[in-house]
């Protein structure tokens, strides 16, 4: 791939430097897609970018731009074998380029959504998906200099980050370590490679567990560690860290960094293992009657209601009286079930998956809010 651009510094901590990391940058008045509101998206590309990776490019319906930040990610649904299903995906193209949004899709063994995506999505295709949710986003850490970690399709959110940051022409000091099974299973090679080519600040580092099958592999074999790390990254305590990838990857970064004195509250990793979730959106098993207060949920758009003691979650209560609410982890962590609490009142425990900002404009999350009086809905 090749990219001639002319490239240039923006003065450190300029306003348009800093364009990158606030996140009204990628807000656009004309063409909200809030995260509880499903849209059907027309596959218009499928690249090969791996053996058993892909990229699914996709227009929306109406042709409407897309808005996102880069790092957050949509949840998509399909009837599979019978049985709704909702899968989490990562954005990996940048919100800099909104007619289309990407997912990159390993096909994993034994993965419901994956390989059906692999099986049956073509350019034509059509697929349901909730509007982009997600914190793991620049607006996070703000900071002049960032370290990017990333394992296997964990590079995804990277990947849009990176690709957003250029295509502002922004010249960020960006480095990003990438870390793969073997060289022929490194995702976006050739394009981090070019970008690196004409970016002044961008460094890209690509670690192998294992010889490639020609065994002409260059780079550094192994896993991330410390001593690998003081090696490549020599400044990486200056740096804000993005990580992303497998639990595992995630859990064996974070100690490492703990280890090599690195801030803590300048690490920032993906909370939600997406490459190992499949949710099957189903009814929830009767449960035993209790004592608790019930109270009633009302559907303002809809007109539906349905009761809900106060020990259950709406979302659970939902399920139980076969009313579907979009959801996905259930974990308070994807914001897929964000919605408008119009009357009444909820206890939320969450994880991360809805801003203090949307909190204070009367959102809450469904599947970590129990009601502690009767509530109205803008569903
Ligand atoms: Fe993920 Fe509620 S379903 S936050």
């Amino acid at each position: 791939m090749d990219i001639a651009v002319d490239t240039c510094v923006l003065e450190q901590g300029s306003e348009l430097a800093d364009r990158f990391t606030r996140a009204s940058t990628w807000e656009r008045a004309d063409a909200q897609w809030p995260s509880h509101e499903q849209r059907t998206l027309v596959c218009c590309r499928v690249l090969a970018e791996t053996h058993d990776v892909r990229t699914f490019v996709f227009a929306a319906e109406q042709g409407k731009p897309f808005t996102f930040e880069p790092g957050q990610f949509v949840t998509v649904t399909a009837e599979i074998e019978g049985k709704p299903v909702s899968r989490c995906y990562t954005i990996s193209s940048p919100p800099t380029r909104p007619y289309t949004l990407s997912i990159t899709v390993k096909r994993a063994p034994g993965g419901v959504m994956s390989n059906w995506l692999h099986d049956n999505m073509t350019e034509g295709s059509t697929l349901s998906a909730y509007g982009p949710s997600g914190i793991f986003t620049p607006s996070a850490g703000p900071s002049e200099k960032a370290l990017y970690l990333s394992a296997g399709s964990g590079v995804t959110p990277l990947m849009s980050m990176t690709r957003a940051a250029f295509d502002l022409g922004q010249d960020r000091d960006i480095v990003f370590v990438h870390s793969a099974r073997t060289p022929e299973d490194i995702i976006f090679a050739k394009e981090l490679a070019a970008l690196e080519q004409v970016s002044r600040t961008l460094r890209v580092i690509h670690i192998c567990e294992a010889q490639s099958e020609k065994g002409d592999w260059q780079g550094p074999l192994g896993r991330l560690s410390l001593d690998l790390l003081k090696e490549c990254v020599p400044d990486y305590q200056e740096r804000e860290v993005f990580t992303c990838g497998p639990a595992g990857y995630m859990e064996a970064v974070r100690k490492t960094l703990l280890d090599g004195n690195h801030n803590p509250s300048r690490y920032h990793q993906e909370s939600f293992n997406f490459a190992e979730t499949v949710e099957v959106v189903e009814a929830a098993p009767e449960e035993t009657a209790s004592a608790q207060p019930c109270f009633t949920v009302r559907l303002a758009r809809s007109g539906k209601t349905f009761t809900v003691d106060a020990s259950q979650t709406v979302l659970a209560a939902a399920r139980k009286a076969g009313v579907p609410l979009p959801s996905s982890c259930s974990q308070g962590i994807c914001g897929t079930c964000k919605t408008t609490l119009l009357e009444g009142t909820v206890e939320m425990k969450h994880n991360g998956g809805i801003r203090p900002r949307e909190i204070d404009r009367g959102l809450r999350l469904m599947c970590c809010s129990k009601p502690t009086s009767d509530i109205v809905l803008d569903m």
